[in-house]
């Protein structure tokens, strides 16, 4: 008698332990969806760690996004070569980090509908003298980051036409490193986006010298073929436009 007791106890205990849980767990994704949003770090004003936070213009955009679509966001600082990957393997579901649609990302991601342009542009130390054919030609060192579409430019414009060697290309993990090296007199100049060349050019005894004309334009990518999270995405940035949030973010990080 004892021993059927005891078990129909465990039963009863287990179901309602279980159902517990259940309920919990339906409760919670009624209310908010948890999304892992990578980015990569060192490039402001879009994403920056600063002592130990990440913020920047997209942590902010993304930050309003979800809040109009009712998702709860988990960061991650990847390397910029690194979120196409994490994407394919389910890591992270977004990227943020000012990514620039190009064709050949487009086929193995999606993107977002377009939030910011931008062009590359090329910056060398304060005080040099060099023009811009000096910078980018000759036995001139040139830093970008790893992965991204100024390594891209200098790769296609000037190692493939042959016009430098390969070992004039310097990559980097990040800008920030790449401008420290321009800072130390390590390298001559660095090919960055325009947006992002500027911010330096304020915090940095560096300036601009040339703007290449890229037409670039940045989305938020997501996993190929998940059209529902990238609606939800493209909802969430046409009401962050039309309520003012977005202006306001560009007022924040921009002027
Ligand atoms: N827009 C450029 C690209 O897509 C550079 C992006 C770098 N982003 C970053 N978070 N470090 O290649």
């Amino acid at each position: 008698m004892k021993k059927i007791n005891l078990k129909y106890f465990t039963t009863l205990l287990v179901a309602l332990v279980l159902s517990l849980g259940l309920t919990t767990a339906v409760g919670f994704s009624q209310n908010t969806e948890e999304l892992t949003v990578g980015t990569s770090a060192g490039f402001p004003p879009f994403e920056i760690m600063e002592e130990g936070d990440l913020v920047g213009f997209d942590v902010d955009l993304m930050e309003a996004i979800a809040e109009e679509q009712g998702f709860d966001l988990q960061w991650r600082d990847l390397s910029f070569a690194s979120l196409i990957p994490a994407l394919d393997a389910g890591k992270i579901d977004v990227a943020a980090a000012a990514m620039t649609i190009t064709a050949e990302r487009d086929k193995k991601v999606d993107f977002s509908d377009p939030y910011w342009s931008a062009d590359q542009a090329v910056i060398i130390r304060e005080e040099s003298e060099l023009n811009v054919v000096q910078a980018l030609m000759g036995s001139r060192m040139i830093g970008s980051q790893t992965g991204t579409t100024g390594a891209s430019w200098v790769k296609e414009e000037l190692i493939e036409k042959g016009i430098i060697g390969d070992s004039a290309l310097r990559h980097y993990d990040t800008y920030v490193m790449a401008v420290r090296d321009l800072v130390n007199k390590n390298i001559d100049s660095v090919v960055v986006d325009t947006p992002v060349a500027e911010t330096f050019t304020e915090r940095q005894p560096v300036k601009v010298i040339a703007r290449l004309v890229t037409g670039e334009n940045y989305g938020l990518a997501v996993k190929e073929g998940n059209s529902e999270l990238l609606a939800e995405l493209n909802t969430g940035l046409s009401k962050i436009k039309d309520s003012g949030k977005y202006d306001e973010l560009v007022q924040k990080w921009f002027e």
